[in-house]
């Protein structure tokens, strides 16, 4: 089944927030924001700004009736700055227009003051200053002191991943429509309509009941609106509720640049250590995660980062510890794997230097350590159902790892200019929240009296089609036709006190909501089909759009049960809930059982670097990836696909660069460079599994979000092994991305 929005996305049709038709007396919005990283404000002068003509209201913080606070998980951020400014980009204020370019042009009028700060503005120094969002958190397993002096081998180092843009089609946006007795209503382009309702209420200071948020789609989200739709919702909402009329506000793409959070950057030691046979008997790493200005994710996400620190690899004894570091960026978020990718590039470069420095190939540790059924996490949790090593296996004999290494080898000798490189990356990653208490979801379903069904979940659609499952799972319960089904708008009248569509978790959590309700309606219309047959309803089931007795149809349609039970006077609408059974977790003593699952994986990448330029190209990603039972191969095959290539991004070629004095200097795409279809790998082969799935997951589909986003990781260490190829004398660095730049200089290095 082809995902349910391609229709109109392909003929432009498909809805999008600045797609809404705006009423006439339309207003629209526009922030000032800070033009420093740190300081206070000694003044700002609107005086000129607000005369210019169309110039309706300019907000600060002092037209807010509630609280001016946004913060999440810590309330550390207001909503426009009050008499300090902590990033470049901060909003200040927000300039309320008859039309945008009249609110532009007003911007450019307001001058400010500012008694400027130190800025700081990588982990490290913050670190060095004591400047940190919240207290470290560590993962202990084992004893790692001891099991160093035992070991053959022991190797540090270093490493460091950059941030990423998440560069989503359309930008963070809203439309706040006032409605009758100071009700508003927003249509807002976020992950989470539920956090957006409950900060609007906290700021405007009225009750959630008088805030409706409304989601049709997102133009991707990738993480970025998981906690980032939301200033720019409540700014709108904050105007509608003074001046009572419609607020748009859509950010274009410099000011979204310039003033969302992005995927955190890490500055990363470690210490691995070895015993004769290659088993990793020790891991140790320190994690600087550049937390920016505010907390917004980032508790959340480095603690995602120490459960993924071993990745699929089972090490006995772990050490790590995760510092969440206050710096003058913009408060980084959630980036599609939160924070789980920049943990597992740091033991990869922490195998990588080991197998280096013992002049074996990475691959053989990586495969001596691979992580087995009943082996336990540094969290706790005891591995089960695990696919590392059939993953592993079948990549390799799939896609003849043996013979491309000799191949690659060959092709080495023979050439000068141009180097192969190969490498494998197991992925291992964790499905659930990390916070027990998000794990949940509810839906809403109705049973129109024709027979045609609606329904509302609080999955939000950001392109990943959870949609599109959702009306699988419906279809496949209810025995009918996928065109009865239709999908609602997802909305906090009808869904409420949701978990944003995040974790690679909306799919399950919603789905199995989904489930659960259908099956409720569902044996209610069986009560109802075996009155009208007079048979035992236990033999009675729905399939094709009619009813069946023990196989066998009788004369009795879908829309016959469903109009009968109206006049049965049975409810023809459910409302389920589900919850995550079995998980748990105890932070005093960081132990427990997060996850629901993992899921498993190998990608084998090849590269071709030009070594007289420096510039590579990918030849080909092979990956055989646990689907579980996949319900939708094409959506998880597009899946894996476009998770890969924002993996290679990451790794390669996006290049997020801030100035010390804190201002975004890869403000435009002509300065920050997205992988295209020419950068991207020339051959992608995606070959799923073969495995029964698991229960908890929705129908034995297992999520498939994020977890391939860490299949990039290994083109990195592709590259890494062609430069070495070329330059013996080369000296391993783990500083991604591997740009161009960085490979000609490493390719020349003496
Ligand atoms: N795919 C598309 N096309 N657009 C997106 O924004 N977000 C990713 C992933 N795939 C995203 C996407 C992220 S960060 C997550 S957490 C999951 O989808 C969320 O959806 P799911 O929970 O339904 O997998
Ligand atoms: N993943 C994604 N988003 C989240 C999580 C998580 O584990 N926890 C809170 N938001
Ligand atoms: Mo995804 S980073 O959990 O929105």
């Amino acid at each position: 089944m082809k995902n349910i929005d391609s229709y109109t996305h392909v003929r432009g049709e498909s809805i999008f927030v600045d797609d809404v038709i705006a009423r006439q007396d339309t207003l629209y919005g526009l922030v000032f924001d800070a033009p420093k990283a740190h300081g206070k404000i000694l003044n700002v002068d609107y005086s000129v700004a607000e005369k210019v003509e169309g110039v309706v209201k300019i907000f600060t913080y002092k037209d807010i009736k509630g609280e001016n606070q946004i913060g999440g998980i810590l309330p550390d951020e207001p909503l426009w700055a009050e008499d300090e400014i902590h990033f470049w980009g901060q909003p200040i204020a927000f300039i309320v227009a008859e039309s945008e370019s009249i609110a532009k042009k007003a911007r450019a009028l307001i001058t400010i003051n500012i008694d400027e700060l130190p800025v700081i503005t990588t982990a490290k120094e913050a670190k060095e200053k004591g400047s940190f969002i919240n207290a470290p958190r560590s993962f202990e397993l084992g004893n790692t002191a001891e099991s160093f002096s035992n070991c053959e081998y022991v190797f540090e180092g270093e490493t460091f991943s950059n941030g990423q843009e998440h560069l989503y089609l359309e930008t963070q946006g809203c439309y706040a429509i006032p409605q009758e007795n100071g009700n508003i209503k927003l249509i807002s382009s976020t992950q989470g309509p539920t956090s957006v309702q409950q900060i609007t209420a906290r700021v405007l200071g009225v009750p959630m009941h008088k805030i409706e948020v409304d989601v049709t789609r997102l133009g991707g989200g990738f993480g970025g609106k998981e906690d980032q739709a939301t200033p720019w919702a409540v700014m709108a909402a904050v105007a509608v509720q003074h001046l009572k009329k419609p607020v748009k506000h859509i950010l274009n793409r410099h000011d979204d640049l310039r003033m969302t959070g992005k995927r955190h950057p890490y500055e990363s030691t470690f210490k691995i250590g070895l015993n004769k046979d290659l088993k990793i008997m020790a891991f140790e790493a320190e994690f600087l995660q550049n937390s920016g200005a505010a907390a917004d994710l980032s508790p959340a996400i480095a603690e995602r980062t120490l459960f993924h620190a071993t990745n699929s690899y089972f090490v006995p004894n772990v050490s790590t510890t995760v510092y969440s570091c206050k710096t003058n960026l913009p408060p980084n978020t959630a980036f599609r794997g939160f924070g789980g990718p920049q943990g597992m590039f740091v033991i990869e470069s922490a195998i990588a230097k080991a197998a280096d420095e013992l002049r074996i190939d990475k691959r053989e540790i990586q495969e001596a350590n691979l992580l087995s059924e009943n082996d336990e996490f540094s969290y706790g949790q005891i591995a089960t159902q695990v696919e590392t090593k059939s993953s592993w296996s079948a990549a390799k004999s799939k896609f003849e790892l043996e013979k491309l290494e000799d191949q690659i080898e060959k092709f080495n000798q023979e050439n000068s200019q141009f180097k192969k490189g190969v490498s494998v990356m197991p992925i291992c990653f964790g499905i659930s929240f990390t916070n027990t208490p998000m794990n949940h979801a509810r839906a809403l379903i109705h049973i129109y009296q024709d027979g045609s069904v609606g329904i509302s979940t609080g999955a939000v659609e950001m392109g990943q089609s959870v949609n599109t499952k959702m009306l699988q799972v419906a279809a496949d319960t209810l025995g009918i036709h996928p065109l009865k089904v239709k999908l609602e708008t997802t909305n906090t009248t009808r869904v409420a006190n949701t978990s944003p569509s995040a974790a690679s978790s909306t799919a399950d959590l919603n789905g199995k909501a989904v489930l659960k309700a259908c099956n409720s309606l569902i044996g209610r219309l069986k009560k109802v089909a075996s009155k009208m047959l007079s048979v035992d309803e236990n033999l009675i089931s729905f399939q094709n759009d009619v009813v069946f007795i023990e196989g066998k149809k009788p004369e009795l349609t879908w829309e016959n049960v469903v109009a009968k039970a109206m006049l049965e006077r049975v409810a023809l609408s459910e409302n389920a809930h589900y919850a995550t059974p079995i998980i748990h977790f105890d932070k005093s003593k960081e132990k427990g059982h997060p996850f629901a699952y993992h899921v498993y994986g190998t990608a084998i990448s090849t590269v071709t670097v030009d070594c007289l330029r420096g510039t590579y190209e990918i030849d080909a990603v092979n990956i055989i990836h646990d689907f579980g039972n996949s319900m939708n191969i094409g959506i998880d095959i597009g899946q894996v696909e476009g998770a890969l290539a924002q993996g290679i991004g990451w790794m390669t070629l996006e290049e997020i660069a801030y100035g010390d004095d804190g201002k975004l200097l890869s403000n435009a795409l002509s300065t920050y460079k997205v992988p295209d279809v020419f950068s991207g790998p020339k051959k992608i082969e995606v070959v799923p599994l073969e495995t029964q799935g698991n229960e908890m997951a929705i129908l034995k589909s297992k999520a498939v979000g994020e977890p391939p986003l860490m299949y990039g990781i290994g083109v990195y260490f592709a590259i890494q092994n062609a430069v070495k190829a070329f330059n013996k004398k080369h000296k391993l660095r783990y500083h991604s991305p591997f740009t161009p730049e960085k490979v000609l200089m490493a390719l020349y290095e003496k």
